[in-house]
């Protein structure tokens, strides 16, 4: 089949939208800038980065509801978060197809490793920074938070999962709660929502000039990473709680 796709330059993209202040009214209508999403249009993308069609705050409480809905309509935690956060950002966000995350269920597949809620809200981070500063910050900050937060939010059936992964934060909401594992579903659910606004408020934040890291390593992880992360040991990676895992020495 003959490859109709063009990728438009910024200025055409512009120009085809009759101009930045008309393209931006007729996205608040939801009439989109781009063409149609009928089956089979193509749809012409700006280049990337981004960045600048970030250009109004994330509706939170929105992306909290939306998280938890797509949970709710069977796309797993990753997509879920994913989905939520580009569908708020708009145009040209939501274009890329949620399903790019879907793996990342159950901390992949199942897995257990990063919580797909944090990886398909830190890829939406990602689609808006790219390789810019923000990505990092912000993604840094949400595991961090994750990490020490109970969660879901405004439960008592809460948890704190220790790091940011779905192993770990599974096994302490059993602990927590007596619940088996199997009935994680309306917990997922809920934080999908969670971890989503967390990263649109973090989004918000740093837009306003207003973010400030509020959940340095602890004291204790900071010394062991000092010797092992880069230090005199320099053998291996990462910033979560060793304690969780190691014994000190
Ligand atoms: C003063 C530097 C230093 C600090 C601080 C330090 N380590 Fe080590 N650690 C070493 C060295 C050196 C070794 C032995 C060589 C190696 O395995 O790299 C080691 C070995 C280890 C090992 C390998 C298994 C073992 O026991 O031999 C683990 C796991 C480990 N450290 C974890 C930690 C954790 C967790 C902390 C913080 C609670 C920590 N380390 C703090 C330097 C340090
Ligand atoms: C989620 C669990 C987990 C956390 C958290 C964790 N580790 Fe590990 N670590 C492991 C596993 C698993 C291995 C591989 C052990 C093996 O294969 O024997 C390992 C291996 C290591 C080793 C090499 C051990 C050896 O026998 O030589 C060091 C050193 C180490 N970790 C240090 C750290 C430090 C420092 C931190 C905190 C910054 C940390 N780890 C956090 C799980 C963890």
């Amino acid at each position: 089949m003959e490859e109709k796709k063009k990728v438009l330059t910024r200025r055409d993209f512009l120009v085809s939208a009759g101009g930045a202040a008309a393209g931006l009214a007729l996205a608040g209508t939801g009439l989109g800038l781009f063409a149609p999403k009928a089956e089979g249009a193509t749809i012409d993308l700006p280049e990337y980065p981004w960045e600048q069609y970030f250009d109004k705050p994330l509706d939170v409480e929105k992306v909290r509801e939306l998280g938890a809905q797509y949970y709710g309509e069977g796309n797993g935690c990753a997509e879920g978060a994913f989905r939520a956060l580009v569908e708020v950002l708009g145009e040209p966000f939501n274009y890329v197809p949620s399903q790019v995350m879907n793996f990342g269920k159950g901390g992949g597949v199942a897995w257990g490793t990063l919580c797909g809620a944090v990886n398909g809200a830190a890829a939406a981070v990602s689609l808006v920074y790219g390789r810019g500063q923000g990505t990092a910050v912000i993604v840094n900050e949400l595991m961090a938070w994750y990490s020490a937060t109970a969660l879901p939010l405004n439960t008592t059936e809460s948890s704190v999962a220790g790091n940011p992964l779905c192993h770990a934060s599974i096994a302490n909401w059993c602990k927590a709660t007596g619940k088996k594992s199997s009935e994680r579903g309306p917990r997922c659910k809920a934080l999908t929502g969670d971890v989503a606004a967390q990263a649109a408020l973090y989004m918000n934040q740093l837009q306003a000039g207003t973010f400030v890291p509020a959940f340095p390593m602890s004291e204790e992880t900071k010394a062991c990473f000092d010797c092992h992360v880069g230090g005199m040991a320099d053998d291996t990676l990462g910033k979560m709680d060793c304690s969780g895992c190691h014994e000190g020495h």
